[in-house]
Formats: structure tokens, sequence, C-alpha cells
């Protein structure tokens, strides 16, 4: 399916076009979409929230203070939730609204804190099309990265003919599928490896790390919105797999490195995953009994997976993190030019960093460049990294 997991925020404003939105809806679900509705006031009086929930699987917003919606997804959760907002009719009044930068309702609100790409479908009266304030206001969302889809021109529920028809709900999920399947990545295969690993010591106990798996799996998702195929191997997580993401599950570094190599060759890997450094050098084969009052346990060196990658002929371009409490940016150097990485993303890690949890910061070393991405929730900066990767990774031999 050709929108297969992508997160489609629906906007519906205040026009009669607002009755096309429940097709829409339909017709995105059907390509595989995720789509959360949020309706401003005025669409309310053509169509109403309860047939888009029932369209879309989920409860419709229309207010910023709905306390009940708060609480189960706040509203900047939504706007990162976001993969594309589609503004579906964009009346005359919320493109202005837009164009000021106003957040008076919760569709502005949200387009506001959204990173995420803004697609209009205008639908209006043709000479209110026409309105240099009107023409004005789309120039300016332009000029800022939004997308304008249509309008048509044809006839109009008012009884004239001209330009201010919206798209048909087809067209504008056409314009969505050709959006994400152009993406940077297109086209391109990326290994990930997310999570901790575990390392048995015996049947019932192991040594394993904090890792969540959360910065793993943003990028997982975020490689396959720039339109590539992903393969996610991961280490034991609580986390669902992106839709449309091939998911490995693993436990121990020695298998993850073996998933890893039948997943190659690929065209980019990214080294997530918080790879225990050491195995047990046997695994006693029953429980280990507390016989005395210390134990010691040998610990072999594991093989150390995004080296092996980086060192094949066939190497991918190969992304690696380091994840350092101290003299980060020594550490993270020391590991680009030893591992042989074209990139590696160097995050501080101790109490309440990195690890586990829901924002990170990176500072993103190359062999003659280097970018913060200052602290954000880790799906943001997983966009951010895949972006600067993208730009990179077509030069690569
Ligand atoms: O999972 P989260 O809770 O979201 O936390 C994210 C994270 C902190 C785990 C992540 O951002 C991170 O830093 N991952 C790398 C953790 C790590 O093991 O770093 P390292 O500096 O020890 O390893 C350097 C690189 O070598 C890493 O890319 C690692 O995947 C790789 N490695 C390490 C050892 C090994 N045997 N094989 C490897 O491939």
């Amino acid at each position: 399916m050709t929108l297969s997991g992508k997160h489609i925020l629906l906007g519906i404003s205040g026009g009669i076009a607002a009755y096309k939105a429940s097709d829409l809806t339909r017709r995105l679900r059907d390509a595989g979409a995720e789509v959360r509705v949020v309706m401003t006031e005025g669409a309310t009086h053509f169509i109403t929230p309860l047939t888009l929930q029932a369209l879309s699987g989920h409860p419709v917003r229309v207010s910023l203070w709905d306390e009940e919606h708060e609480a189960a997804m706040g509203h900047i959760e939504l706007a990162r939730w976001a993969d594309a907002i589609l503004i579906a009719p964009a009346s005359a009044d919320l493109m202005a609204r837009l164009a000021a930068g106003m957040a008076n309702d919760l569709l502005t609100t949200l387009c506001l804190a959204c990173e995420a790409p803004m697609f209009l479908a205008p639908a209006m009266n043709r000479v209110m099309w026409a309105h240099p304030a009107t023409r004005a206001n789309a120039a300016t969302l332009q000029e800022r990265g939004a997308t304008l889809l249509g309008p048509g021109a044809g006839s109009q529920a008012c009884g004239e003919t001209g330009e201010g028809r919206m798209l048909e709900p087809l067209d504008l999920v056409e314009h969505l599928h050709k959006h994400f399947s152009i993406g940077p990545l297109a086209g391109k295969k990326v290994v990930i490896t997310a999570g901790p690993t575990r390392e048995a010591i015996d049947p019932v106990r192991y040594i394993s790390n904090r890792s969540s798996g959360r910065m793993g799996y943003a990028l997982a998702e975020a490689a396959r919105n720039a339109g590539a195929e992903v393969v996610l191997v991961s280490g034991p997580t609580a986390l669902p797999a992106p839709a449309g993401v091939q998911r490995i599950d693993v436990e121990s570094a020695l298998a993850m490195r073996e998933a890893v190599m039948q997943a190659l060759p690929c065209d980019l890997f990214i080294g997530t995953a918080a790879v225990a450094d050491y195995r047990a050098a046997v695994i006693a084969p029953g429980k280990i009994k507390k016989a005395s009052d210390t134990l010691a346990i040998e610990l072999v060196k594991n093989p150390d997976i995004l080296a092996e990658v980086a060192a094949r002929p066939d190497r991918p371009f190969t992304v690696g993190f380091a994840a350092e409490t101290d003299h980060l940016l020594d550490h993270a150097r020391d590991k680009l030019v030893r591992k042989h990485l074209d990139m590696i993303a160097a995050n501080r890690v101790g109490e309440g960093l990195a690890f586990d949890q829901p924002d990170n910061a990176l500072t993103v070393l190359w062999r003659d460049g280097i970018k913060e991405l200052p602290q954000a929730d880790k799906r943001v900066l997983a966009r951010q990294l895949i972006e600067l990767i993208a730009d990179r990774v077509h030069d690569h031999a």
C-alpha cells in the first residue's frame, strides 16, 4: 500500500468541501495511512466529528481545551506524531490565520508546533481565491515550505464556475504518495540496529543495559518516511515496530551480528544498538547457586558489528553512535576513525541522559564536518539525522 504506516494528520476547515473529507479519510486509510482528524469549529457545521471518528477509527479533535483528549494525546504529542499534515479543505480564513502565524484554535496551534511537511488543499469561491489577500497568504505559506495542492477549476457549490474547487480525494492521496515515494532515501535499503543486547550468564540471568530502543526505532521510522526499505534488527524492547519496517528480533550480540550479516548488503547501515561489549565466556547450564560470598564471571569480547560492517568490501554508508560519559568528542572522533565510519552521532550518557529517555542531543561528526543537533524528542532528532545522512549517502561510492 502506497502510504503504508504513514501518520497523516488531516485538518479540516470550514467550507462546503468539508463533506469530501469523509471520502478522503477512507481513501487515506485504504492506502495504508493512519489518520488522525482535527477539525476547526467551522468545519463541524458541514460534517460531524462522529462521521470522521467512525471513518478514521480515532476520536476527532476540535478544541484546544478538551481535557480528556489532551490527557490521551496532548496536542504537542499529536504534532510530533504526524509524518505529514494535510489540510483539506483549506479555507481562505484558515490560510490567512496560518500565514499570520496565529494559534487561536487547535488546528492552527498544531500547524505551528509541527515540523512535518504541510499540504494545503484550498477550497473556496473563485473570487475569494483570486483576491490579492488570499494570493499573498498562499505565497507566504509556500515560501515557508507548505505545498499547495490545487485548487482545481470547475463548477462551484455557490453556482459559479472558476478556480477554487478542492482537488478530489484520490488526487490528494496521489500527491501524498508522490511526496513519500520521492523521499531522499527512495530506492535505498537501510539496516538499523536498536535496543540493548542481553548476554546470558545462566538460563535465567543476563547482563544488559538501559537502552530502550527509542532512538533506533525513531531512526527506522524516519528512514522509512524518507522512502527507504528498512530492516530493523532489534534487541529486546517494549516498542512496536514502525509500520512498513521489517523487524528482526534478537537477544544477544552474537545473534544481532548474525542477523545484520544476513540482512546485508545494504546502502546504509546505522548502528544505534547498545551492543554489549562482553559476554560470559561460558553460559552456566543450570541456575548459578549462591554458594560463596563473591562470584567471578569470566567475560570475553563480543564482535564489533559496526566495525565489521564498515570493513566489508561491499560496505554501505556506515553510521555509528558513540555513547560517552566524558570526553564526548574525542572518543567519538576516535571511533569514527578507528572503525572506518562515514559518520558518527555522539551522545552524552549518564543519569537521565539519552538511555531510556524520550529526548536526546547529538553531535554528528564526519570526516570534514560537524553538526550539533540540540536537545529534542528522539523522533525529531531522527528526522534531522536522516536528513544529514541523506545529503551524503548519495556521494558514497
Ligand atoms: O535506546 P535508547 O534508550 O533510545 O538510547 C539510545 C542510545 C543511548 C542507546 C543510542 O543513542 C546510542 O548511543 N547507541 C550506541 C550505544 C553504544 O553502545 O555506544 P558505544 O559507544 O559503546 O558503541 C559505538 C558503536 O559501536 C555503536 O554504534 C554501537 O552500536 C556499535 N557497537 C558496539 C559494540 C559492539 N560489539 N558492536 C557494535 O556494533
